[in-house]
């Protein structure tokens, strides 16, 4: 059994899916991985020669690998690199890698997505979700904070009192909880705001103050305990509600995701106008569109005198340590579809079932399935 660890192509991705530290997890695999693969994250080649893991160029990679593990989607480019029934491990967003997922299959390639991995207790070493989510949204309050022409805390000094920044976070799952956490360090008062009731309890257990909405939705929460996607009129009066909030604060940090849909637009034009010059809006859902209308996916923007990031993959601009916790959850998955040794992918696990895209070439995800059916765009 051969692991093989590629370097990342995508543009601005500095991690690599696996840091020497990790390789003695690996007992009895043979692991390789392309030249350089590990340098954008701080890991020299020679700390991988020093694990036992023999360093070989792109061809020779996908030659010799019978396992890839990976953090992005595969481009079609490095799809075709695959060898017959290679098996892939990496973050795999199938509806918008359509292309992708085709020349895997032809290649009768098994590819698991590590986002698909069910956010169970069993599986929490293997969520690379959360361990990505948690940098995001700790370098979401920085980028807020060097934007910002204000200090965070509270000063009380001989010159007079400066009153502490007003941070406001518009989604309470693991980014946001860590950027209330990161912004009630900093000094700041935090408000923030989660349609999932159960978000009340974590968000005033970190010291911020939950912001309760005058709005109903009969089932806030999904299975998973994701949010539901809800109606347009639900999402406009969200709009509107939440311009009281957004218009007294300095930063506005946005996480709001519904799995598998648009992000949901939270924060209209009108709110952004009646902003205060000189705040901030980071809005870590510009990755699935953006929750705030002005963002703009991949740049920083400033729209009626307020900063608006938009930035993309924000844990790569930690490339070290998100490698790092990513190794940990990758290797942790790799551990358990392997028996003696040798590849068992156990459908009948719905650890494995569910992150499973495509088996034995054979595409089993519904939703890619029903979208390749329906002829979209290959
Ligand atoms: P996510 O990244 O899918 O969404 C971020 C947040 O946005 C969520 O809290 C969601 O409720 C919120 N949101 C969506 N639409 C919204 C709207 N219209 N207005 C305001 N907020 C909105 O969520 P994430 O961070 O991946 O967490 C999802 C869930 O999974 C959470 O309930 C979390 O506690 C749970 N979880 C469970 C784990 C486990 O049991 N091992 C591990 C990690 C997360």
């Amino acid at each position: 059994m051969v692991v093989g660890i590629p370097k990342e192509i995508a543009t601005g991705e500095k991690r690599v899916s696996v840091v020497p530290g990790i390789i003695s997890r690996l007992k009895g695999i043979s692991v390789v991985m392309e030249r350089g693969a590990g340098e954008a994250a701080g890991f020299p080649d020679t700390a991988y020669v020093e694990q036992g893991v023999s360093i070989v160029d792109t061809s020779a990679l996908y030659e010799q690998s019978d396992i890839i593990l990976k953090i992005q989607t595969p481009t079609a480019t490095e799809a075709r690199l695959f060898k017959e029934g290679t098996t892939l491990i990496s973050f795999l967003y199938p509806l918008t890698n359509l292309e992708t997922i085709q020349i895997l299959a032809a290649r009768r390639v098994n590819a698991l997505a590590m986002n698909l991995i069910p956010r169970s207790s069993r599986a929490q070493s293997m969520d690379a979700l959360s361990s990505q989510a948690i940098i995001s949204g700790y370098k979401a309050v920085l980028l807020g904070a060097d934007s910002l022409p204000k200090l965070f805390p509270m000063l009380m000094t001989a010159a007079g009192t400066i009153p502490p920044a007003k941070v406001f976070v518009i989604g309470a799952g693991v980014a946001g909880l860590q950027a209330i956490a990161v912004a009630r360090r900093l000094g700041a008062m935090v408000e923030a705001y989660d349609v999932r009731p159960a978000a009340k309890e974590e968000i005033t257990s970190l010291g911020a103050t939950f912001v309760e909405l005058p709005i109903e939705s009969k089932e806030e929460q999904a299975a998973g305990g994701y949010a539901k996607i809800q109606s347009e009129e639900f999402y406009r009066k969200q709009q509107e509600l939440l311009t009281e909030h957004t218009q007294v604060s300095d930063i506005v940090i946005t996480t709001a995701l519904v799995p598998g849909r648009r992000a949901p637009i939270l924060v209209s034009e009108d709110a952004v106008k009646k902003m205060r010059l000189g705040s901030v809006i980071v809005d870590l859902a510009a990755e699935q569109g953006g929750n705030c209308i002005l963002t703009e996916p991949g740049k920083s923007v400033v729209k009626y005198g307020v900063t608006i990031h938009g930035l993309l993959n924000l844990p790569s601009t930690m490339a070290p340590q998100a490698s790092q916790l990513y190794s940990r959850n990758i290797t942790s998955f790799l551990l358990t579809i392997l028996k003696d040794g040798t590849l068992n992918i156990d459908r009948k696990d719905d650890l494995i079932r569910e992150p499973l895209v495509i088996f034995d070439g054979e595409i089993v995800h519904e939703p890619t399935k029903a979208a390749l059916s329906e002829g979209m765009p290959k």
